[in-house]
């Protein structure tokens, strides 16, 4: 089994990395490439992966073919690689807003699709990923995708048209999480706390208040009203983000990012 990168990016090394480090493959059934040479060569320089000098070559030797490249490159690596896909091949595109029917027309024949929203904390093992199939995909082929994928964070089935709710709450979420880390690290600044620290105080408290809703499973109100005490400085805090409008800005600024996901 060989599984061949188009594109040896962020995202794609993201994949690579955790692929190799959890031991799902080998180095010698990766095969990638990129526009540029020196890409391809600091991929096989860290990773210990053979690239191909051109797109055609990846996808003829690759039984699963990844498409990792920016969506407006896209159609031009599809009608590259177009005549190289067979009903033996399985083709899994990350980009983001293109979607199962634009990119089978594009291929203009029937293929097995999967289509994944990742985000980069997959950068360090714990990605979001969303996925979902065309009817041509069997449940073997999708599971063995969902497994790579888990390689570098979680995965979850998703329909379709649930793609663009993915972008808002998960694959652009980390841009609010690091402006939420970044403004709290700068109130800690103003009360007198060296920068370094005052990112790292910031990080390290959303990191574990992610993992109690994960691993307690309790509601995120019920976790808040633990933290506030009668008369206590949380409460305080909590009233002026709610004067302020925290929450509704919230919501507002994930429906826009939904809507124009949407409207892409
Ligand atoms: N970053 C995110 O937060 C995020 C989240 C979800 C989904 N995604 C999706 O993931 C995909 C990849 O994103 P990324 O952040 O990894 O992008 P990236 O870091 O810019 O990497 C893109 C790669 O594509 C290569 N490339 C460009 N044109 C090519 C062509 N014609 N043929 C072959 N390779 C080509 C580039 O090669 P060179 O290096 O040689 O230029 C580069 O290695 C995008 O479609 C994006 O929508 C990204």
């Amino acid at each position: 089994m060989t599984i061949g990168f188009i594109g040896l990016g962020n995202m794609a090394k993201a994949m690579i990395g955790g692929i190799l480090q959890k031991g799902l493959m080998g180095p010698n059934e990766i095969i990638g490439t990129a526009r540029t040479e020196e890409t391809c060569r600091k991929a096989a320089d860290k990773f210990g992966i053979q690239t191909r000098s051109s797109n055609e070559a990846v996808a003829k030797e690759a039984d699963i073919i990844v498409l990792a490249v920016k969506p407006q490159f896209l159609k031009v690596v599809i009608a590259d690689i177009m005549d190289c896909v067979d009903d033996s091949k399985l083709v899994v595109s990350i980009a983001a807003g293109k979607t199962i029917s634009w990119i089978a027309n594009e291929f203009e024949k029937p293929v097995k699709l999967i289509r994944v929203m990742p985000n980069t904390p997959a950068l360090v093992g714990e990605g979001c990923s969303a996925v979902c199939r065309n009817d041509l995909v069997s449940d073997d082929d999708f599971h063995f995708v969902i497994e790579l994928l888990e390689s570098f964070g979680k995965a979850y089935t998703v329909p379709e048209s649930l793609m663009d709710v993915v972008v808002g709450v998960s694959g652009s979420s980390p841009a609010y999480v690091f402006l939420f880390i970044e403004a709290m690290a700068d109130a800690a600044v103003a009360g007198g706390m060296p920068r370094k620290q005052a990112y790292e105080f910031a990080a390290q408290s959303v990191l574990g208040a992610a993992k109690m809703v994960l691993e307690t499973g309790k509601h995120p109100g019920e976790l808040k009203d633990m933290v506030c005490s009668p008369a206590g400085t949380t409460i305080e805090a909590v009233k002026v983000l709610e004067e302020k409008g925290f929450r509704a800005a919230v919501m507002d600024a994930v429906t826009a990012c939904i809507d124009k996901s949407r409207s892409l």
